[in-house]
């Protein structure tokens, strides 16, 4: 979140991956003057991980400056569908006082697959 380049929404959200070995892959929102540009967290982290060949992913959690727990886009939870499909996911809100724990089919049932 303290990465995150959000000077339109003003609405930073921040990411991590954790990979089978334990390693931690982050992300940020990251907008554009040219809002359809824009990138969600998610999925900066999950493209930062594949890019570097690392895909067998355990956990992703996501934070965000909410009361409740940060819903993920519809964008992210179909990306998320294909590129960590056995991740478990971790949504949380501002100071981490309330984490929501979901499977990826939890998140986004019945998603889109080839
Ligand atoms: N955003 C994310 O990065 N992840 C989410 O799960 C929800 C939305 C970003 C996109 C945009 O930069 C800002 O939050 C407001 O929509």
């Amino acid at each position: 979140m303290a990465n995150a380049y959000a000077p339109y929404s003003k609405f930073p959200v921040g990411a991590c991956i954790v990979t089978a070995d334990g390693e931690e892959i982050t992300g940020c929102n990251i907008e554009n003057a040219s809002y359809g540009l824009s990138m969600c967290a998610e999925r900066v982290a999950l493209f930062k991980a594949y890019s570097e060949g690392k895909k067998d992913i355990v956990a992703l959690a996501v934070a965000a400056n909410v009361d409740e727990p940060v819903s993920p886009c519809g964008a992210c939870r179909q990306v998320i569908s294909e590129l960590a499909p056995k991740a478990i996911v971790y949504l949380t809100n501002n100071d981490g006082s309330k984490v929501k724990k979901m499977t990826v089919e939890e998140l986004l049932p019945y998603g889109f697959s080839l």
